[in-house]
């Protein structure tokens, strides 16, 4: 079994006890009994800036800066959390380890993978099934959506893996010959042109890639905040990781194999600022919309709004230490913008709307090489989550690049 399962559970089964003691004062106060509508917003499309930026190609990293970010919003049913995943377009880990063989065998070693197997075994996911009235998790959307890779053959979906390459760069069934053929020549007579052309047809057919760090974050985010409150509720589910986005994609997750012929690099210093930032945005942004649409003033409402007032004065200590990137004091600003309290949806979703706004300038605009003040703020090594494998799924060495 997982080494998350017990402790952690047991601790987060604590903590919500403890929560109501702490938190019934600070954030309860607010949050009045009234219900919101259940109209869930989650999905924020990636502004033009974002996409923009994705075009880039490996030869021309440092180019142009976007100027204007541009936001589409699209509204779901509650019920549908997890950002909406085509899994008829599932090709599956194995179609993808054909040719990303070391970045697989890494992925191998992760909880990630290991969920599969270990989480329907558990007792806690016994438990958390009964309350929900589940007879097969292998068989239910919800644990799915989070837990697996499902495949649909016919008319029946198969969970094929656990969390897999296309949870995090999406289903890749329009994208993967594409983004792999060089325009139909080879790596060395492929012009930039048409490198660039072929980065931005994948990222038009919904590819989500290492360059598009909004999208990368809102995606783990989606399911590491568990923005469901009647599992949280009635579940007992736990209400979200401990997530932060350096710490958490730069061990046991990292396989930075590709570009560096095998040595797992770390991250580059700008880039772990920039995800410094848009990870506590992100974090902003989906907490938000949960308490937005939370309807009972329970532990899911209590945890999220916590969640809130963590990633605000996060906020608020990096927009002191970069006074001079106003798109940073905006983040923080918009984080207080709205009172924390059930049925007050619409202020908090606008504010929800405002964040994301401001972490795609923040990704249009800078490329984190301004942002040292940050470094004393960031998660250093030691706190990175579980550790990395090299490519033959041995431990690595962390390599700057
Ligand atoms: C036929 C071989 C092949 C297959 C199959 C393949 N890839 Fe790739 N992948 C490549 C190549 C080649 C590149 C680098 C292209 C370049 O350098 O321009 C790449 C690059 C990538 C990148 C980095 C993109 C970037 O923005 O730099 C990601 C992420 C990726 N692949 C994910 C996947 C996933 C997920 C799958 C399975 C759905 C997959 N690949 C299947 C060959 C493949
Ligand atoms: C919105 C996404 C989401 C959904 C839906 C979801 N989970 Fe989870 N689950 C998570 C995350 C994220 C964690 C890791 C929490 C942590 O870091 O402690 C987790 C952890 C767990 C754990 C403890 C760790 C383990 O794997 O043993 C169990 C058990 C579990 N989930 C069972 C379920 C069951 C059963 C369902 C369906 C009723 C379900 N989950 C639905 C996201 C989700
Ligand atoms: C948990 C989400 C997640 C999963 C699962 C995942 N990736 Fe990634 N992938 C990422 C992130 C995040 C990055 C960028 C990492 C960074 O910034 O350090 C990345 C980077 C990459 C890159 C670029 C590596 C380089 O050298 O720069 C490739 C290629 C890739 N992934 C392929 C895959 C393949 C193939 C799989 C499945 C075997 C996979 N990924 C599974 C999130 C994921
Ligand atoms: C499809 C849902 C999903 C996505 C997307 C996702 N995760 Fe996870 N992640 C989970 C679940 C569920 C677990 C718990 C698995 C278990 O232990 O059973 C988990 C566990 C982890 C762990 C291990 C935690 C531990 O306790 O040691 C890390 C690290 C992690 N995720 C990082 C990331 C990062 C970084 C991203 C984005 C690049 C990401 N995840 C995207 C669902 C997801």
């Amino acid at each position: 079994m997982s080494r998350l399962t017990s402790s952690r559970f047991m601790e987060q089964i604590r903590n919500r006890k403890m929560l109501g003691a702490i938190f019934m004062g600070v954030v309860a106060a607010c949050l009045c009994g009234a219900l919101a509508s259940p109209v869930l917003s989650q999905d924020t499309k990636p502004a033009a800036a974002e996409a923009k930026k994705d075009g880039k190609s490996k030869s021309s990293r440092k180019s142009k800066k976007s100027k204007k970010s541009k936001k589409s919003k699209k509204s779901k049913k509650s019920g549908s959390v997890k950002a909406a995943a085509d899994i008829r377009k599932i090709v599956g880990p194995n179609e993808c380890a054909e040719c990303h063989k070391e970045e697989s065998e890494i992925w191998k070693k992760t909880h990630h993978f290991k969920t599969f197997k270990s989480m329907p075994r558990s007792k806690e996911a016994r438990a958390i099934a009964n309350k929900m009235k589940i007879k097969r998790i292998k068989s239910k959307t919800l644990c799915l959506n989070c837990h697996f890779t499902t495949e649909v053959k016919g008319k029946k979906k198969k969970p094929i893996a656990g969390i897999s390459c296309e949870s995090c760069h999406s289903p890749g069934k329009d994208w993967y010959k594409v983004h792999s053929e060089f325009s139909g020549k080879t790596e060395k007579t492929e012009t930039q042109a048409e490198e660039a052309a072929r980065w931005k047809k994948v990222d038009k057919l919904g590819m989500i890639r290492p360059s598009s760090i909004y999208k990368l974050a809102k995606n783990c985010y989606s399911c590491h905040v568990v923005p469901q409150e009647e599992l949280v509720n009635v579940g007992g589910h736990p209400a979200g990781s401990p997530f932060e986005l350096v710490s958490w994609s730069q061990g046991e997750v990292r396989h930075n194999t590709w570009y560096s012929k095998g040595k797992n690099k770390k991250a580059t210093a700008s880039r772990r600022r920039i995800l410094y930032i848009v990870g506590v945005a992100v974090e902003l942004e989906t907490a938000l919309r949960a308490v937005a649409t939370a309807t009972e003033s329970k532990e899911y409402a209590f945890w999220m709004a916590r969640r809130v007032d963590a990633a605000r004065k996060k906020l608020k200590a990096l927009a002191t230490a970069l006074p001079n990137l106003p798109e940073v004091s905006r983040l923080a600003e918009a984080g207080y913008s709205a009172a924390l309290k059930l049925n007050n949806q619409k202020a908090l979703t606008a504010a929800a709307g405002q964040v994301a706004k401001e972490a795609l300038a923040v990704v249009g605009k800078y490329d984190g090489s301004q942002m040292a003040a940050l470094d004393r703020m960031i998660p250093s090594e030691d706190k990175y989550k579980g550790k990395q494998a090299d490519g033959t799924g041995k431990q690595a060495k962390n390599e700057a690049r």
